[in-house]
């Protein structure tokens, strides 16, 4: 047995995703159901079957087997979940080719140097070099817990990174891809890339260190913040510095703060506010939004308030909403950063106005205010064209009429007008709204023969080369997948058939093992005297149409008066005739 299938054959995917979603079963079933964790719901549509393991999410169409969940959930490849769960199990490991775990080594060795990096930059903190930037930190309330907490150091500019990594043994290659050291323009050989930079620590979202950001602390050293140029385990734009540890707090405050920069990040954490996250440096991307919603269904945004802040505002705005995430803006008083604001006023204010921020449509009338005129006809038509696309997401019919309401008389707008325009874009968004996935019927004998050969392997062999021959059956080409699978390995899984199915086929999969029915006998000599039950009225029927197509012929025959032919077709209807019974 191969090892991915001795993991799945000893761990159980119920007990898995019930580690990170509330799972109610179905009644006597194997089926479990739970709010989906790949996007944001009220109603649970996420579906767990036991017998088969394996998820569906009839909202979100995520689905997979114990190993497509955690690569999932967590952003593993294949290999690092198989390696989780055998861990967590006590599976043994298996030699791994050389092949399949190039890539994992090459990120271990990423992460083994980051971790050098950081054990350095730490240490030149506490040295006398690193007089200058403890005061620094010491002039922004980070005291030596919070520094080492968020592994916050400093670089040198004797090249040390290089040489510790050099005395591991790092070859050439691996220092040229760790992006802590940069190549020589000339005369080869490689310098540290962070030097006489005050070093954040970036971690992924298992909190394990993939990169780092250097704010200058002499002036005029450009660029203010330089970050880890893009490495096999630093991708920024799949990044949120501090969501290792936000996660957890976002899950119990149901919201993440979406803030710009580090130092704001550590602000709110030294306020008492766990859930900050910030981009490192990049345009909010839908991949990260998908990250954040994984754990809490709001975000509050508060970047900062000039320019730069207002348009990251609206950008980001508007993929939180792709998204599905309840967003709400904070704007702080006298053109504060959050950091700034809570060194003025306190944590606890802090902690109040961000529970109360707005709603993004009262952020984005604010916006529309201030860029249009809005007491002429010309302005508030404007002003209501830059609300609308943002209104129309509001998928909750009594709560758009409601802001619809407010957002009129905020701007002065004609009720009806306003309203007006909601219907007419409630309409288009019916019409464009994606149908619910419509389970393809199928007639109940293919159904049950299906259902019986992804539970019972043993019964595959008396049915499967028998409905390989039936090419008439209306799920004929999910048998002929089945009879591929079964060819391949006859002890194939669920996951094995999905994989060779074309996707029509796979809506009807899904639909045959997570579809709310009862789910019948449970025993396999039981089942086998269905599915031959079944097999025969399907073979009785496959008969009946050859013996009417047949029939066609001989008619078309005597109609041309070709009489061999009609004798030739005459013997040939005897032999299917007597052929099986
Ligand atoms: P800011 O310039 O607003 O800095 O950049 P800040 O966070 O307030 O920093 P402090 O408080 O002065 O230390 C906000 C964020 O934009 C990114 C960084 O992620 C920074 O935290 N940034 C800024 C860069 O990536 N490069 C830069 O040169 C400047
Ligand atoms: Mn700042």
């Amino acid at each position: 047995m191969d090892f991915a299938r001795q993991v799945k054959s000893q761990v159980n995917l119920v007990d898995v995703v019930g580690e990170r979603v509330k799972l109610k079963r179905i009644g006597a079933t194997p089926r479990y159901t739970g709010l989906c964790p790949f996007h944001t719901e009220k109603t649970p549509s996420f579906h767990v079957n036991a017998e088969h393991q394996y998820y569906y999410c009839f909202g979100c169409q995520a689905k997979g087997d114990v190993f497509g969940f955690l690569m999932q959930m967590d952003g593993l490849t294949f290999w690092e979940a198989a390696k989780a769960l055998a861990e967590r199990y006590g599976i043994p490991l298996p030699q791994r080719s050389e092949q399949a775990d190039r890539e994992s080594r090459q990120r271990e060795a990423l992460y083994r140097m980051n971790e050098i990096a950081l054990k350095l930059f730490r240490r030149n903190l506490t040295t006398p070099q690193g007089e200058e930037a403890r005061k620094y930190l010491t002039g922004r309330g980070v005291n030596g817990e919070v520094a080492e907490r968020f592994g916050i150091g400093l670089s040198d500019r004797n090249n040390s990174v290089l040489q510790a990594l050099q005395r591991e043994g790092f070859t050439a290659e691996q220092l040229e891809h760790s992006g802590l050291v940069l190549k020589r323009q000339e005369g080869g050989g490689f310098f540290d890339a962070f030097r006489g930079r005050l070093m954040f620590t970036i971690h992924n979202e298992l909190g394990k260190v993939c990169g780092f950001a250097g704010r200058a602390l002499a002036p005029g050293d450009e660029p203010k913040y330089r970050n880890s140029p893009k490495t096999a385990v630093y991708d920024k734009s799949n990044l949120l510095y501090n969501l290792h540890r936000a996660r957890e707090a976002a899950k119990k405050t149901g919201r993440f703060i979406l803030v710009e920069g580090y130092m704001d990040v550590i602000g709110l954490d030294m306020a008492g506010i766990g859930e900050g996250v910030a981009s490192c440096g990049t345009a909010l991307t839908p991949e990260q939004v998908r990250m954040m919603k994984r754990f809490a269904p709001q975000v509050v945004v508060n970047f900062d308030p000039d320019t730069g802040g207002v348009k990251g505002t609206e950008r980001s705005i508007s993929i939180l909403l792709d998204e599905h995430l309840k967003v709400r803006v904070l704007e702080l008083a006298e053109d504060l950063d959050p950091d700034e604001f809570i060194a003025k006023y306190g944590p606890e204010h802090y902690a109040k106005i961000a529970t109360g921020a707005p709603t993004y449509y009262f952020w984005l009338a604010d916006q529309a205010r201030k860029r249009f005129d809005v007491t002429g006809t010309e302005g508030r038509r404007e002003a209501l064209a830059f609300l609308l696309p943002a209104l129309h997401r509001i998928s909750d019919k009594i709560e758009r009429a409601a802001t619809a309401g407010d957002l009129a008389a905020y701007l002065g707008v004609d009720r009806g007008l306003i309203l007006e325009q909601f219907k007419k874009a409630a309409l288009d968004r019916r019409e464009s709204a994606p149908k619910a996935p419509a389970a393809p019927a199928l007639r109940e004998v293919e159904r049950l023969l299906l259902r019986e050969i992804l539970r019972y392997p043993d019964l595959r062999q008396d049915v499967i080369p028998s409905l390989q021959a039936m090419h008439t059956l209306e799920a004929a080409s999910l048998f002929q997948a089945c009879a591929q699978a079964w060819h391949a390995d006859a002890g194939f899984s669920y996951g094995d058939l999905e994989a060779r199915c074309e996707e029509r086929d796979r809506a009807l999969l899904s639909s045959l093992i997570f579809a709310d029915e009862t789910d019948g006998e449970q025993n396999m000599e039981a089942a086998r005297a269905n599915v031959l039950a079944c097999l025969r009225t399907l073979e009785a029927e496959e008969k009946e149409r050859q013996v009417q197509h047949i029939r066609r012929q001989i008619r078309a025959a005597e109609q041309n008066r070709d009489m061999p032919e009609a004798l030739r077709l005459m013997e040939e209807l005897d032999r299917v005739r007597r052929a099986h019974g």
